[in-house]
């Protein structure tokens, strides 16, 4: 007797009238027109079922403190840095944690059950890591909650850097982190690149660097990550985030760099919402828009996933723990508007970031867990477009959250009552 059998699902690969059997937590098999016994049955009707969304991109310990002590006025990176630092000396441990728990809440409405997040170390109490630490542990029942440990102020830059940032990594932070375009030099950047690639080594960390968050084409920390990655034996354990700065660099450069990134297995994290909100602040007309080349990145054979990056904070006072929102606006802004590259920008939040994090499990196949989300949409592109209900959400064959399906009913003047499934359906 099964645990939990689901008909009639379409899959993100397109097939249709599969079913999927759940035993102990993982999916047991995954077959057209399965019938077999089971406690629970759900009939999907035809619509997506979706392994979980992935954030592989956020900051959890800045998350719905929107408006602490003020708002960013200029809309810029730098000011938002700023701003945090304002925001640092008023933190508690309770508030940081009650936050962090809220958004969770949302996350796991949306279907979001894993997420990377940076955590500051630059403070050297390291209450922020005590704190999403304890998150962590609170959250392991329903998210699985990456930490990275995030000198927001510099390795190399602010006093007792490496100390801060050694001591989070021996709480059990479990990523290595950096900044090195927010280092004093190009080639303190460059230094702090090595030197957290060799303390991830020594460790058997993955690090994951926001690398070149910036409009200036020569921000090329990027490709020293890579040369790094290779020359410590790190391929496939690497990813750089934002990587802003590929926007507006020489294409002939760029043509040598993309083999080198691909050669080296480093993974790209792009942050469509907030790219294109922080980035070309400094432009009059035309204003570039400041995310990395997608679709090259793709085509050359790197892995390429989208994260959050910020909800309601020193950055960004929009978002909702909604990785079809930034799906969206990434195939928006990197113009990624045939089938392949919306099915492409599907993958970015689920599977793609799931490489990035380096789950155990994920996937819909036989063996992974049944950790998945039934959608209303009829396949990834209507999902997009829609940024469609999660009508179900199950983590390990548990139902953790459930929403209504969207309707309207109408009153139309001479067309009568009549209720719209939001399908989009003619
Ligand atoms: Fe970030």
């Amino acid at each position: 007797m099964l645990d939990l059998l689901i008909t009639n699902a379409t899959l993100p690969d397109g097939r249709t009238g599969m079913s999927v059997a759940v035993q102990d937590g993982r999916i047991a098999e995954v077959t057209p027109g399965l019938a077999a016994p089971a406690h629970e049955t759900l009939d999907a009707q035809g619509l997506l079922l979706a392994p979980h969304f992935v954030d592989p991109h956020f900051h959890m310990d800045a998350t719905l403190s929107y408006g602490q002590p003020r708002v960013n006025q200029s809309g810029t990176l730098l000011e938002g840095i700023a701003l945090w630092g304002e925001l640092k000396p008023l933190l508690t441990a309770d508030a940081l944690i009650e936050r962090a728990l809220a958004y969770c809440d949302w996350a796991v409405a949306k279907g979001l059950l894993a997420i990377r997040s940076h955590v500051d170390t630059s403070d050297p109490s390291l209450l922020a890591v005590d704190a999403l630490l304890e998150v962590k542990r609170q959250v392991a029942p329903y998210i699985d909650l990456q930490l990275v440990a995030f000198p927001q102020d510099g390795v190399l830059r602010s006093p007792g850097g490496v100390d801060n940032l050694t001591r989070a990594l021996d709480k059990g932070v479990d990523v290595v982190g950096g900044i090195p375009h927010f280092e004093r030099t190009m080639a303190d950047g460059a230094a702090s690149v090595k030197l957290l690639c060799e303390l991830a080594a020594e460790r058997g960390k993955l690090v994951d660097m926001h690398c070149d968050e910036s409009d200036d084409p020569l921000s090329r920390h990027i490709e020293t990550l890579a040369a790094e990655t290779l020359r410590l034996g790190l391929q496939g354990r690497v990813t750089g985030s934002h990587c802003t700065s590929m926007h507006s660099m020489d294409n002939y450069y760029v043509s040598k760099l993309l083999p080198l990134i691909a050669e080296s297995g480093v993974s790209v994290v792009s942050n469509p919402l907030i790219n294109i909100t922080l980035q070309g602040r400094h432009d009059s007309y035309p204003k570039r828009r400041g995310m990395t080349r997608v679709p090259e990145l793709l085509a050359a054979g790197v892995n390429v996933a989208f994260g959050h990056d910020c909800v309601m904070d020193p950055w960004y006072g929009m978002g909702s723990g909604d990785m079809l929102e930034v799906a969206h606006m990434g195939l928006h802004v990197a113009q990624m508007t045939g089938q392949a590259g919306i099915h492409q920008c599907f993958e970015a939040v689920t599977t793609r970031a799931a490489r990035v994090m380096h789950l155990d499990g994920y996937g819909l196949e036989a063996g992974c867990d049944a950790s998945f989300v039934l959608l209303q949409a009829r396949d990834p592109v209507e999902a997009i477009r829609l940024r469609a209900t999660r009508l179900k959400v199950f983590r390990k064959g548990r139902l953790l959250a459930e929403t209504p399906a969207a309707t309207a009913a109408l009153h139309l003047p001479g067309r009568g009552d009549r209720t719209r499934w939001m399908l989009g359906e003619h």
